[in-house]
């Protein structure tokens, strides 16, 4: 018997069959996300929270990479990394990010713009402190986005840190925390028959959000 009291397969099959209409979506594009990203978890997808940001450099050049989402409310979307990485360098510079979520067994896509700020210390302690040992002393061992000479080098790194802290808590990095991810433009994309995919953005406009639906 299945350990989850749902069965997720039907819930994606009933998912992916339906369009995506205006009268479905929540006005508050967050709460809309929210329905969204339970109904992703709910339905088995695995990392459902992962998320690809994309920032941009000081000379235009824009990248992308896989974040976790590790949490939301009204005043977005919000991410831990070290602040020593590229993705650091780059919101440092141009603290506009975009952020795109793919759950492909329910054909769906949220495209995310917006401005970033970073979290403050305390939401960076608790999340920290949350995490197992193991990441925590990670955390410790990496120069995120350096070149290091070889796995092994890495490995050293980790048991340097693994004795330094053995029988005590691990304390939080002063140079790792969070980003949290305001919002300014959020679409939600269905895929459907024949290309004819739903989208229908929010805008935000003189702090209320106004929804359009784009051609696919
Ligand atoms: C599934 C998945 C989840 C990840 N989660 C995070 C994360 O939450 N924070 C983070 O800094 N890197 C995370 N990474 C690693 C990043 O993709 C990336 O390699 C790293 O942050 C360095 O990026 P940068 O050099 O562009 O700054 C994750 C990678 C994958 C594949």
């Amino acid at each position: 018997m299945s350990p989850i009291p749902l069965d997720v397969a039907a819930l994606r099959e009933e998912y992916s069959k339906r369009h995506l209409r205006r009268a479905d979506l929540d006005p508050d594009p967050i709460v809309q996300f929210g329905r969204w990203l339970k109904e992703a978890v709910d339905a088995g997808i695995k990392d459902a929270n992962a998320m690809s940001l994309a920032t941009v450099n000081a000379a235009g050049q824009p990248c992308a990479r896989i974040v976790l989402l590790k949490g939301v409310d009204s005043g977005g979307f919000l991410f831990f990394t070290n602040y020593g990485s590229r993705k650091a360098a780059d919101l440092e510079n141009n603290p506009r990010a975009g952020v795109t979520f793919f759950w492909a067994e329910l054909e769906r896509q949220v495209v995310i713009e917006g401005i970033t700020r970073k979290a403050s210390r305390e939401e960076a302690e608790e999340y920290f402190h949350s995490r197992p040992e193991g990441s925590q002393l990670g955390a410790w061992a990496s120069k995120q986005s350096q070149i290091v000479p070889s796995r092994d080098w890495l490995e050293e790194k980790f048991s340097e840190v693994t004795a330094r802290y053995a029988g005590q808590e691990v304390p939080l990095p002063d140079f790792w925390g969070g980003y949290w991810l305001a919002p300014e433009a959020i679409e939600f994309w269905k895929g459907g028959p024949s290309r004819i995919h739903d989208r229908l953005r929010y805008l935000r406009e003189a702090g209320m959000w106004r929804i359009d639906r784009l051609s696919p």
